[in-house]
């Protein structure tokens, strides 16, 4: 579904990724994990277009994205909710929600699914962005990246800083949007339990590079040793 071959990016003279490739098949979710600094977001900015890659290929259901700007990608049907969820704290949910829709051309209301996923933005709707919790603005995130409908979602450390009730939401929605509407999944997620309990495989980076990948089960201590342990 998502195909990314041997992309590389540099910021100025230091390379941040080097020949990463790897594939998310329709329907699944995928992890990217990694220690701080190896790339994973670097390469989810490239997915999502607001970096520009060196060199490589960016597939989406066969059709090369690479060259396309960031909001020609949203309409190619990728959504993404960026590490640290970069709410609005001065406009209300409603609105931060409306701003996911500026991507669309399709849609010009909230649609109410995504009210559905998460009751707590329909309770919350008229509150401002910054009065929400962090796990609330974080579903706020993941349904702002929904209203469009897109066919992947990139997730970018989700779980981060978010109470385990909340993570367990997020798992469970996540899960519920693959099984409902076979929506595709790429996570940047360090939080290992998230992982072997809702995603089916994994890439490890380490330095800009892919260093392994398996299926969840794969996921050895000599693997977490090596590449994810601090
Ligand atoms: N805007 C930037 N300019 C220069 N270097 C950057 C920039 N953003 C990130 N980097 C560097 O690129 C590397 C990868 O960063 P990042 O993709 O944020 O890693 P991760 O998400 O895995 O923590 C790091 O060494 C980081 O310092
Ligand atoms: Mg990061």
């Amino acid at each position: 579904m998502l195909s990314v071959v041997d992309l590389s990016f540099s910021y100025g003279e230091v390379q941040a990724l080097r020949n990463i490739s790897l594939d998310v098949p329709s329907a699944t979710i995928v992890s990217v994990m990694g220690r701080n600094g190896v790339g994973k977001t670097t390469l989810m900015k490239n997915i999502v277009g607001t970096l520009r890659s060196t060199a490589g290929i960016i597939q989406l259901d066969g059709q090369s994205i690479e060259k396309k700007p960031a909001h020609q990608r949203v309409l190619a049907g990728i959504g993404y909710v960026p590490q640290g969820r970069m709410i609005f704290p001065k406009l209300t949910v409603e609105e931060n929600l409306r701003v996911g829709l500026s991507g669309s051309l399709k849609r010009k209301l909230v649609p109410d699914e995504v009210l559905d996923l998460f009751p707590i933005l329909r309770q919350m709707r008229d509150r401002m962005g910054g009065d929400l919790s962090g796990g609330q603005q974080q579903q706020l995130a993941i349904g702002r990246a929904l209203v469009t409908d897109p066919k992947i979602l990139i997730l970018d450390e989700p779980t981060e800083g978010i109470q385990p009730n909340i993570i367990q939401q997020i798992g469970q929605v996540l899960t519920q949007l693959v099984e409902q509407r076979q929506m595709t999944i790429l996570i940047v997620e360090q939080y290992l339990d998230f992982v072997r309990e809702f995603c089916q495989h994994f890439y490890i980076m380490n330095r800009g590079e892919i260093v392994a990948n398996a299926e969840t089960e794969g996921l050895t201590q000599e693997i977490i040793r090596e590449y994810l342990s601090v």
